[in-house]
């Protein structure tokens, strides 16, 4: 199969997310989350008291990581999303799975965010998880094999090509992709964005308020650690397209990048 495949990384809450799902679904192409992959480990080790930041837990932790089922599942909505409708479209949704329990919405908490460096820095670890991530991206969606408690139909049928989003997905796991953006935006508008989600996840679970400044300053940690570290760390490969997000919305984003993908397709 020779699946185009579109490869895009940034920095936590530069849209990239959000882009990528957008792109997906108006290019017919199957959508995967290298990050989702990296928060399954984080609860899986933090499920079994494994500490992600222990050298002596390293080993089984890329024990658990190997031997996880992990599945990813998005749900691409049948009404195609357009610029000109005045409601606000809602994105695909990807379903995440952990040995066949729904972990979708743990995946996304404080808890997980917060421990996912030392999990995301350990060099096993990522070799189990980009292998999972190559064998997606060019269209083995039944790694698992017979022990996929999953339907494969489920799945896109034939996409015509593959995003992958995360941090390394240029540089590590596809430097081979047809195309690469590396979506950038300043800290701040990216603290803005997320402030604006944890409000609206506060609104329906009654949460206490969050800061922003903290959301500031949580951000710029996990910029700090992904940046940083020695490991395959966030960075633009030589070859990718530079697109801020500054001042774009994500309509304007996916659009961009959908006019890329088709002059090179
Ligand atoms: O994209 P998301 O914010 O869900 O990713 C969570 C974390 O997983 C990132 O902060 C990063 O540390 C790690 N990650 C990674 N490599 C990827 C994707 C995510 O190290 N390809």
């Amino acid at each position: 199969k020779n699946l185009f495949q579109l490869a895009i990384d940034g920095p936590a809450a530069s849209g990239k997310s959000s882009t990528a799902r957008i792109a997906a679904q108006r290019l017919k192409f199957e959508y995967i989350d290298s990050g989702a992959m990296y928060r399954v480990v984080t609860l899986a080790a933090l499920r079994q008291n494994l500490s992600p930041l222990s050298l002596d837990d390293a080993s089984k932790i890329t024990y658990l990581a190997a031997t996880s089922h992990i599945f990813l599942h998005t749900i691409f909505n049948p009404p195609p999303i357009s610029h000109t409708s005045s409601s606000k479209p809602s994105l695909p949704q990807t379903l995440v799975y952990l040995n066949g329990e729904d972990v979708t919405h743990e995946i996304r908490s404080q808890e997980i965010t917060k421990n996912i460096s030392g999990i995301a820095s350990n060099p096993d670890v990522r070799q189990v998880l980009v292998e999972k991530q190559r064998a997606l991206a060019n269209g083995i969606y039944d790694y698992e094999g017979e022990n996929s408690s999953f339907k494969l139909d489920t799945l896109r049928k034939s996409p015509k090509g593959i995003v992958m989003d995360g941090r390394d997905v240029g540089t590590v796991v596809l430097p081979n992709a047809d195309l690469k953006i590396f979506v950038t935006a300043s800290a701040r508008v990216r603290a803005i964005r997320r402030y604006k989600e944890l409000q609206q996840q506060q609104s329906t679970t009654k949460k206490p308020l969050i800061d922003f400044n903290k959301v500031l300053e949580d951000l710029e940690k996990r910029d700090k650690s992904d940046y940083e570290r020695k490991i395959s760390p966030l960075k633009k490969a030589d070859d990718a397209v530079l697109l801020d997000t500054s001042d774009m919305s994500v309509m304007e984003q996916a659009d961009n990048i959908i006019e890329l993908v088709l002059k090179r397709a």
